[in-house]
C-alpha cells in the first residue's frame, strides 16, 4: 500500500496534480482513494463529479473523498465543541463568534490525518492520495513523534487563555473535567498513523510548484521541514508551463521569467526527480484530461512509484554542539563553493549552480563557520 500527499502552495495545482495521479493509478489497474482535506473544496470540480465524506467510485478503481472537517466536528465533537463555545461565550463573545473561534487550531488537521489512517487501515486500496491543506499547522502536527501529544498541549494552553478571568464563574457552573479523555482513542491512531507517514516503503511526499519566486520558497520550506521531520520527498512536480515560444510580447516576457525560475527549481532541489507538466489552454478537469496530464507529468515512470530513494537531501545533525547542516549532493564537483546566509534562506553556490535552502527557525540568525564537502556532502556548521 502507498501513501502519496501533495503539499505546496495555494492554486499551483495541487488538487488537479493529485487526482491526475490517482486517475493514472486507477488507469493502471489499481485501486485507489483520492482524497481532499483542504477545506477549499476543489476536487469535485477537477473530477466532475460530486462528491461526499464517503468514498464514491468516479471511475473502475478510483475512489474519491472530500472530507468536511468543518461539519464533522460539529456532528461528531459536539461535546468538545460546545464546550469551547460555552468557554467563550462567558468570555464575552457573542454565540455566533464563539461557534465560529471554538474550532481549535490544528483540529481541522487531526481529523484530516484521522481519516487518511482509517483509509489506510481500511486494506480497501493499493493506494491513497491525498490533496492536503498545505498549512503551518499541517507541517507541525506530522513533526510530532506523538502528535496528540503536541495536540493536547496546545488546547491546554489555549484553554487557560481563553478562560481567563472567568475561571472562578466557569468551575461554578462547569465541573472542571478532562477535556483530553473526550477523544480518548484518537492518541493511539495518531501514533499508527505517524509510522505509516515515517515508513519510506508506504509514504512519500511531493511538492507541486509553479516557476514563480514565491511558490518556489514555500516549497523549499516544505522540503526543509519534510526533512527535518523525517519525512520522505520523492518528486517535485513543476505545473503550468508556458509554451517554450511565443510570438507575443507579453507572453515571450512571462516564458524567459519562467525560465529563470525553471532553473531555479533544477538547481533547488537537486537531485530529487523534477517532473513537469505544462500549462493546458483549458481547464483541466474531468478523468479523460486529467489522464492526459498524468501522462505528461510520469513520461514514462509510474505515478505510484517511489521516485526518489536516495538518501534524505538535507540532514541536520548537532556535531559536538554545533549544528551542521548536511546536504546530499551525488555526482557533484565542487571547484567554487560560497555559502551566504540571507534572512532565513541560506544561499550555497557551487560552481555555477546556486542552491537556496530555506533554515529551519532553530538556525535563523545563526552564523555559518564552515563549509567541508566529502564524498557528495556538503557538510555546513553554524556558530552557536
Ligand atoms: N496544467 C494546468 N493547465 C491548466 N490549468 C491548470 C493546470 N493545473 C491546474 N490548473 C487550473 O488552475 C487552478 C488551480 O488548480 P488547483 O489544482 O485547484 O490548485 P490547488 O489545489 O493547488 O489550489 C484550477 O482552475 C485548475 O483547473
Ligand atoms: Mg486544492
Amino acid at each position: 500500500m502507498r501513501i502519496i500527499l501533495y503539499l505546496g502552495k495555494g492554486g499551483v495545482g495541487k488538487t488537479t496534480v493529485s487526482a491526475a495521479t490517482a486517475t493514472a493509478i486507477a488507469r493502471s489497474g489499481k485501486r485507489v482513494l483520492i482524497m481532499s482535506t483542504d477545506v477549499a473544496h476543489s476536487l469535485a470540480d477537477a473530477l466532475g463529479v460530486e462528491l461526499n465524506p464517503k468514498a464514491v467510485e468516479v471511475e473502475k478503481n478510483l475512489f474519491a473523498m472530500e472530507v468536511n472537517v468543518l461539519a464533522e466536528i460539529r456532528e461528531n465533537w459536539t461535546e468538545l465543541y460546545s464546550y469551547f463555545s460555552a468557554i467563550l461565550v462567558n468570555d464575552g463573545a457573542s454565540e455566533v463568534v464563539a461557534e465560529e473561534l471554538a474550532v481549535v487550531p490544528g483540529m481541522e488537521e487531526m481529523i484530516s490525518l484521522r481519516h487518511i489512517w482509517k483509509a489506510a487501515k481500511s486494506g480497501k486500496y493499493d493506494a491513497i492520495v491525498v490533496d492536503a491543506a498545505p498549512t503551518g499547522e499541517t507541517m507541525r502536527l506530522l513533526g510530532m513523534p506523538e502528535s496528540y501529544g503536541w495536540y493536547s498541549e496546545k488546547i491546554g494552553g489555549w484553554h487557560t487563555k481563553a478562560i481567563g478571568f472567568a475561571a472562578p464563574l466557569l468551575n461554578r457552573f462547569m465541573p472542571k473535567k478532562n477535556i483530553f479523555k473526550l477523544m480518548p482513542e484518537v492518541n493511539e491512531h495518531m501514533k499508527e498513523l505517524h509510522g505509516m507517514l515515517q515508513d519510506k516503503g508506504v509514504t512519500t511526499f511531493r511538492v507541486v510548484v509553479n516557476p514563480e519566486n514565491m511558490v518556489i520558497k514555500e516549497a523549499l520550506r516544505v522540503q526543509t521541514y519534510l526533512n527535518l521531520f523525517g519525512y520522505k520527498l520523492d518528486a517535485v512536480v513543476v505545473n503550468k508551463i508556458l509554451p517554450q515560444h511565443s510570438s507575443d510580447d507579453y507572453l515571450t516576457s512571462l516564458i524567459a521569467q519562467q525560465r529563470k525560475y525553471l532553473k531555479v527549481i533544477d538547481d533547488c532541489f537537486y537531485p530529487i526527480p523534477i517532473l513537469k507538466a505544462s500549462q493546458a489552454p483549458h481547464e483541466v478537469i474531468r478523468t479523460d484530461q486529467l489522464h492526459a496530464l498524468s501522462s505528461q507529468i510520469f513520461d514514462g515512470s509510474k505515478p505510484d512509484d517511489i521516485l526518489y530513494k536516495e538518501e534524505k537531501t538535507q540532514v541536520l545533525e548537532k556535531v559536538d554542539g554545533k549544528y551542521v547542516l548536511r546536504l546530499h549532493l551525488p555526482n557533484v564537483e565542487i571547484t567554487k563553493l560560497n555559502v551566504n546566509i540571507k534572512g532565513d534562506e541560506l544561499l550555497v553556490d557551487i560552481n555555477n549552480f546556486r542552491k537556496s535552502i530555506v533554515l529551519p527557525n532553530i538556525l535563523i540568525g545563526r552564523k555559518t563557520e564552515g563549509a567541508d564537502f566529502d564524498q557528495g556532502h556538503l557538510n555546513i556548521t553554524f556558530a552557536n
